[in-house]
Protein backbone atom coordinates (compact mmCIF):
# COMPACT_ATOMS: atom_id res chain seq x y z
CA UNK A 1 0.00 0.00 0.00
CA UNK A 2 1.29 2.92 -1.20
CA UNK A 3 1.98 6.31 1.40
CA UNK A 4 -1.33 8.09 0.09
CA UNK A 5 -3.32 5.15 0.27
CA UNK A 6 -1.80 4.63 3.83
CA UNK A 7 -3.43 7.67 4.94
CA UNK A 8 -6.93 7.26 3.88
CA UNK A 9 -7.42 4.07 5.32
CA UNK A 10 -5.89 5.68 8.68
CA UNK A 11 -8.16 8.27 8.19
CA UNK A 12 -11.52 5.90 7.70
CA UNK A 13 -10.58 3.85 10.67
CA UNK A 14 -10.42 6.33 12.93
CA UNK A 15 -13.95 7.31 12.01
CA UNK A 16 -14.96 3.60 12.16
CA UNK A 17 -14.04 3.93 15.69
CA UNK A 18 -17.45 6.65 16.32
CA UNK A 19 -19.54 3.79 14.83
CA UNK A 20 -21.48 1.82 17.26
CA UNK A 21 -23.92 -1.37 17.80
CA UNK A 22 -26.99 -0.96 16.55
CA UNK A 23 -26.06 2.00 14.38
CA UNK A 24 -28.19 2.91 11.20
CA UNK A 25 -25.28 4.22 8.68
CA UNK A 26 -24.82 5.60 5.62
CA UNK A 27 -22.05 3.62 3.60
CA UNK A 28 -20.08 6.77 1.33
CA UNK A 29 -18.50 6.29 -2.35
CA UNK A 30 -14.93 6.78 -2.97
CA UNK A 31 -11.64 4.98 -2.32
CA UNK A 32 -10.90 6.38 1.14
CA UNK A 33 -14.81 5.73 2.35
CA UNK A 34 -14.27 2.16 1.14
CA UNK A 35 -11.54 1.40 4.15
CA UNK A 36 -14.17 2.30 6.13
CA UNK A 37 -16.29 -0.70 4.48
CA UNK A 38 -13.58 -3.09 4.77
CA UNK A 39 -13.10 -2.18 8.74
CA UNK A 40 -16.74 -2.53 9.49
CA UNK A 41 -16.95 -5.56 7.56
CA UNK A 42 -14.00 -7.03 9.49
CA UNK A 43 -15.50 -5.27 13.11
CA UNK A 44 -18.93 -7.78 12.38
CA UNK A 45 -17.16 -10.68 11.75
CA UNK A 46 -14.93 -10.44 15.21
CA UNK A 47 -18.57 -9.66 16.54
CA UNK A 48 -16.74 -6.17 18.26
CA UNK A 49 -19.93 -4.28 16.08
CA UNK A 50 -23.17 -6.13 16.23
CA UNK A 51 -26.52 -5.04 14.08
CA UNK A 52 -25.05 -2.28 12.10
CA UNK A 53 -27.31 -1.74 8.84
CA UNK A 54 -26.04 1.05 6.25
CA UNK A 55 -27.73 2.36 3.19
CA UNK A 56 -25.15 3.05 0.80
CA UNK A 57 -24.38 6.10 -0.98
CA UNK A 58 -24.28 3.97 -4.54
CA UNK A 59 -25.02 1.00 -6.62
CA UNK A 60 -20.89 0.31 -6.59
CA UNK A 61 -21.27 0.64 -2.71
CA UNK A 62 -24.27 -1.27 -2.36
CA UNK A 63 -22.26 -4.58 -4.61
CA UNK A 64 -19.09 -3.96 -1.79
CA UNK A 65 -21.22 -4.19 1.02
CA UNK A 66 -23.35 -7.13 -0.30
CA UNK A 67 -20.13 -8.89 -0.95
CA UNK A 68 -18.49 -8.21 2.24
CA UNK A 69 -21.91 -8.86 4.24
CA UNK A 70 -23.00 -5.73 5.75
CA UNK A 71 -26.68 -5.38 6.07
CA UNK A 72 -28.16 -2.95 4.25
CA UNK A 73 -31.61 -1.08 5.11
CA UNK A 74 -32.82 1.85 2.79
CA UNK A 75 -33.68 5.42 3.25
CA UNK A 76 -37.53 4.58 3.20
CA UNK A 77 -37.17 2.32 6.21
CA UNK A 78 -34.95 4.36 8.11
CA UNK A 79 -35.39 8.25 6.83
CA UNK A 80 -32.61 9.35 9.44
CA UNK A 81 -29.58 7.89 9.82
CA UNK A 82 -27.01 8.01 13.00
CA UNK A 83 -23.61 8.45 11.28
CA UNK A 84 -22.72 8.62 7.83
CA UNK A 85 -18.95 8.05 6.59
CA UNK A 86 -17.55 9.44 3.53
CA UNK A 87 -14.92 10.73 1.53
CA UNK A 88 -13.97 14.66 -0.10
CA UNK A 89 -12.19 16.24 -2.94
CA UNK A 90 -11.48 18.99 -1.22
CA UNK A 91 -12.16 20.48 1.89
CA UNK A 92 -11.93 24.26 3.63
CA UNK A 93 -11.30 25.72 6.95
CA UNK A 94 -14.99 25.89 7.75
CA UNK A 95 -15.49 22.30 7.01
CA UNK A 96 -17.56 23.04 3.76
CA UNK A 97 -16.70 20.56 1.07
CA UNK A 98 -16.61 19.59 -3.10
CA UNK A 99 -17.62 16.35 -3.49
CA UNK A 100 -18.71 14.05 -6.59
CA UNK A 101 -15.62 12.76 -7.73
CA UNK A 102 -16.88 9.73 -8.14
CA UNK A 103 -19.74 10.76 -9.54
CA UNK A 104 -22.00 9.78 -6.48
CA UNK A 105 -23.16 13.46 -5.25
CA UNK A 106 -26.45 13.57 -5.42
CA UNK A 107 -27.09 10.17 -3.17
CA UNK A 108 -24.34 11.50 -1.49
CA UNK A 109 -25.77 14.39 -0.25
CA UNK A 110 -29.14 12.98 -0.08
CA UNK A 111 -27.74 10.44 3.04
CA UNK A 112 -25.61 13.65 4.37
CA UNK A 113 -28.84 15.71 4.75
CA UNK A 114 -30.74 12.57 6.34
CA UNK A 115 -27.17 12.04 8.83
CA UNK A 116 -26.82 13.45 12.97
CA UNK A 117 -23.23 12.77 11.98
CA UNK A 118 -21.91 12.96 8.66
CA UNK A 119 -17.99 12.27 9.38
CA UNK A 120 -16.07 13.26 6.36
CA UNK A 121 -12.48 10.98 5.76
CA UNK A 122 -9.79 12.49 4.02
CA UNK A 123 -6.28 13.17 3.52
CA UNK A 124 -4.19 15.88 4.15
CA UNK A 125 -3.98 16.82 0.86
CA UNK A 126 -7.82 17.33 0.28
CA UNK A 127 -7.17 20.74 2.60
CA UNK A 128 -7.89 23.81 0.11
CA UNK A 129 -7.93 27.81 1.91
CA UNK A 130 -10.84 27.94 -0.20
CA UNK A 131 -13.24 25.33 -2.43
CA UNK A 132 -12.57 25.19 -6.14
CA UNK A 133 -8.84 25.58 -5.68
CA UNK A 134 -8.20 22.35 -6.36
CA UNK A 135 -10.64 20.50 -7.43
CA UNK A 136 -13.69 21.17 -10.53
CA UNK A 137 -17.46 21.45 -8.78
CA UNK A 138 -18.90 18.32 -10.44
CA UNK A 139 -22.54 19.54 -11.30
CA UNK A 140 -24.97 16.15 -12.16
CA UNK A 141 -27.67 17.51 -15.18
CA UNK A 142 -30.55 15.67 -16.72
CA UNK A 143 -29.60 14.51 -20.39
CA UNK A 144 -32.70 16.64 -21.63
CA UNK A 145 -31.03 19.89 -22.68
CA UNK A 146 -28.04 19.40 -21.29
CA UNK A 147 -25.69 21.72 -23.00
CA UNK A 148 -27.96 24.81 -22.18
CA UNK A 149 -26.44 24.33 -18.54
CA UNK A 150 -22.93 24.54 -20.23
CA UNK A 151 -23.17 27.85 -21.69
CA UNK A 152 -25.11 29.55 -18.23
CA UNK A 153 -22.22 27.76 -16.20
CA UNK A 154 -20.02 29.12 -18.37
CA UNK A 155 -21.70 32.43 -17.77
CA UNK A 156 -21.25 31.96 -14.12
CA UNK A 157 -17.38 32.09 -14.68
CA UNK A 158 -16.49 27.88 -15.10
CA UNK A 159 -14.67 26.15 -17.62
CA UNK A 160 -16.78 23.28 -17.95
CA UNK A 161 -15.94 19.74 -18.92
CA UNK A 162 -18.60 16.90 -19.94
CA UNK A 163 -17.09 13.89 -17.71
CA UNK A 164 -16.70 10.88 -19.47
CA UNK A 165 -16.16 7.17 -18.89
CA UNK A 166 -12.72 5.47 -19.12
CA UNK A 167 -13.85 4.13 -22.95
CA UNK A 168 -14.67 7.86 -24.00
CA UNK A 169 -18.15 7.69 -23.37
CA UNK A 170 -20.38 9.84 -21.28
CA UNK A 171 -20.12 9.22 -18.16
CA UNK A 172 -23.50 8.27 -16.45
CA UNK A 173 -24.51 8.92 -13.05
CA UNK A 174 -26.75 6.20 -11.03
CA UNK A 175 -29.80 8.12 -12.31
CA UNK A 176 -27.86 8.07 -15.80
CA UNK A 177 -27.73 11.92 -15.50
CA UNK A 178 -24.70 13.50 -16.69
CA UNK A 179 -21.86 15.33 -14.96
CA UNK A 180 -20.20 18.37 -16.24
CA UNK A 181 -17.05 19.46 -14.35
CA UNK A 182 -16.49 23.22 -13.65
CA UNK A 183 -13.40 24.36 -12.64
CA UNK A 184 -14.13 27.63 -11.27
CA UNK A 185 -10.75 28.37 -9.34
CA UNK A 186 -11.28 29.84 -5.74
CA UNK A 187 -14.63 30.13 -5.48
CA UNK A 188 -15.54 33.43 -2.93
CA UNK A 189 -18.81 32.94 -1.52
CA UNK A 190 -20.14 28.82 -1.81
CA UNK A 191 -23.69 30.29 -0.49
CA UNK A 192 -24.23 32.21 -3.13
CA UNK A 193 -22.88 30.08 -6.18
CA UNK A 194 -25.02 27.01 -4.50
CA UNK A 195 -27.61 28.98 -4.66
CA UNK A 196 -27.51 29.83 -8.16
CA UNK A 197 -27.21 25.94 -8.91
CA UNK A 198 -29.87 25.24 -6.84
CA UNK A 199 -32.20 27.54 -8.63
CA UNK A 200 -31.75 26.18 -12.24
CA UNK A 201 -34.48 23.86 -13.56
CA UNK A 202 -32.02 20.68 -14.62
CA UNK A 203 -28.91 20.83 -13.09
CA UNK A 204 -30.36 18.27 -10.47
CA UNK A 205 -27.55 18.30 -8.06
CA UNK A 206 -23.90 19.71 -7.41
CA UNK A 207 -20.89 19.16 -5.49
CA UNK A 208 -20.84 22.01 -2.88
CA UNK A 209 -21.92 20.45 0.18
CA UNK A 210 -22.34 23.54 2.73
CA UNK A 211 -22.90 22.82 6.39
CA UNK A 212 -23.17 19.38 6.20
CA UNK A 213 -20.39 18.13 7.63
CA UNK A 214 -20.28 17.39 11.33
CA UNK A 215 -17.02 15.92 11.80
CA UNK A 216 -13.81 15.76 9.45
CA UNK A 217 -11.16 13.31 10.52
CA UNK A 218 -8.01 13.81 8.37
CA UNK A 219 -4.71 11.94 8.25
CA UNK A 220 -1.51 13.11 7.69
CA UNK A 221 2.19 12.29 7.88
CA UNK A 222 2.05 13.35 11.45
CA UNK A 223 -0.88 11.29 12.62
CA UNK A 224 -4.48 11.49 12.19
CA UNK A 225 -6.60 15.06 13.32
CA UNK A 226 -10.72 15.03 14.60
CA UNK A 227 -12.28 18.25 13.86
CA UNK A 228 -15.97 18.89 14.46
CA UNK A 229 -17.67 22.33 12.52
CA UNK A 230 -19.32 24.63 14.32
CA UNK A 231 -22.53 25.14 11.84
CA UNK A 232 -23.90 21.62 12.97
CA UNK A 233 -22.29 20.14 16.06
C1 LIG B 1 -17.83 10.35 -4.69
O1 LIG B 1 -18.82 10.83 -5.54
C2 LIG B 1 -17.08 11.47 -4.05
O2 LIG B 1 -17.83 12.45 -3.46
C3 LIG B 1 -16.02 10.94 -3.11
O3 LIG B 1 -16.45 10.92 -1.79
C4 LIG B 1 -14.86 11.85 -3.26
O4 LIG B 1 -14.62 11.95 -4.65
C5 LIG B 1 -13.63 11.34 -2.55
O5 LIG B 1 -13.17 10.20 -3.18
P1 LIG B 1 -11.81 9.51 -2.80
O6 LIG B 1 -11.93 9.09 -1.37
O7 LIG B 1 -11.72 8.35 -3.74
O8 LIG B 1 -10.72 10.51 -3.03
Amino acid sequence: MNGGERLKREAAEKAVEFVQSGMVLGLGHGTTAHHALLKLAEHLRSGELESIQGVPCSREVEREARSLGIPLTTLEEHPALDLTIDGADEVDPALNLVKGGGGALLREKIVAQASRREVIVVDEGKLSPALGTRWPVPVEVLPFGWKTHVRFLEGLGAEVVLRRGSGGEPFQTDQGNLVLDCRFGPIRDPYALARGLDERTGIVAHGLFLGLATDLVVAGPTGVRHLQSRARS
